[in-house]
């Protein structure tokens, strides 16, 4: 991936009158890369992607998408022309089929994907004849997807687009975003989901109250913010729990018995495994759980996020 931005934003400012919903924030979403901008409900994220799509006027600041500015009345329509967009909460016309729904967005775009092709891209062929009102919920967003696409962009914008899908429908999603960047596409993908950031992003922004609290790749934040590596003794029970006690600061048993240890040093795991060992204490597996981006949030919210929520 070469570096070459194609969002720069700059000291954005965004207010809805006395609530500043875009605080300041300065970013930039290399081509090609899938962009995750994270945070928790209210955090600004629609807000931010809703100015970049020339949909809202912000307050203060500027941003340019593909060279153009956002802030130009004469650059909007070249900009609309180039990305795609999944609004959040995302619905089409119920009583037109796949297929149909494609075709009528396409007609919209002197320049437009064939309706068969953006199928194959979102993997359904077998539903092309099926009315979007009886498709899933997972289903229903590919063909958000797939709209997205219509007039070939170079960006295409997700707003949370696996919110409230089942984990299997979330990672027939996740394929789809996987093809976007495999076929030369940005994405900009809007998410409260750590292991989606994870597992999709080569960036990430977190959003917090309408500020950047944290960027980079998922992994750089992770060893930044992740923390301790815990070490599992699974069923240790309390005759594991106390032999490590005795030799470790932060033991804890769990209810189903499995002692959980938090590691300093290599030599922790050493240590622990031969304490086991010379006190014949039964055990099942034995294993080191690496830190996830999950553990980011925490530590630098002191919460955890659960469905967009902190708690
Ligand atoms: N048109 C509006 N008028 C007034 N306040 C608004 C408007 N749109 C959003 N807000 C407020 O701005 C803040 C940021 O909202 P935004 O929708 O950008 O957050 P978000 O990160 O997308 O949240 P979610 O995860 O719930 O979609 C929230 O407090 C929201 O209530
Ligand atoms: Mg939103």
């Amino acid at each position: 991936m070469g570096s070459e931005p194609v969002i720069e934003v700059d000291s954005l400012v965004k207010r809805y009158g006395d609530l500043t919903a875009v605080d300041n924030i300065s970013f930039k979403v290399q081509r090609g890369e899938v962009f995750a901008f994270c945070g928790p409900n209210g955090a600004g994220k629609t807000t931010t992607v809703e100015v970049l799509e020339c949909l809202r006027v912000p307050t203060s600041g500027s941003a340019k998408v593909l060279g153009l500015d956002i802030s130009k009345r004469s650059d909007l329509h070249a900009i609309r022309s180039r990305i795609g967009v999944l609004p959040q909460q995302f619905n089409t016309f119920e009583l037109l089929t796949v297929k149909e729904s494609l075709e009528f967005f396409g007609s919209v775009f002197d320049k437009h994907v064939d309706p068969d092709e953006l199928i194959k891209v979102i993997d359904m062929a077998e539903y092309a004849d099926m009315l979007y009102k009886n498709l899933s919920g997972g289903l229903k967003q590919r063909v958000g997807v797939a709209i997205a696409l219509v007039n070939d962009p170079e960006i295409v914008f997700l707003d949370e687009p696996t919110t409230g899908l089942d984990p299997k429908a979330r990672r027939g999603v996740w394929d789809v975003i996987t093809n976007l960047k495999k076929n030369g596409k940005t994405v900009f993908l809007t998410t409260h989901y750590m292991d989606e950031v994870e597992a999709l992003a080569d960036n990430v922004n977190v959003i917090l109250n309408g500020k950047i609290v944290a960027e980079g790749s998922p992994r750089r934040l992770i060893s930044k913010y992740g923390g301790q590596q815990t070490l599992v003794v699974e069923e240790g029970q309390v005759e594991a729990y106390n032999v490590l006690k005795g030799i470790l600061s932060d033991v804890v048993m769990e209810p189903n018995g499995d002692v959980l240890v938090k590691i300093n040093s290599k030599s922790d795991i050493a240590n622990a495994f031969s304490a086991l060992d010379e006190n014949n204490v039964v055990y099942g597996r034995f294993s080191v759980k690496g830190a996830s981006f999950d553990d980011v949030f925490l530590n630098l919210t002191g919460k955890k996020l659960v469905e967009g929520e902190l708690r």
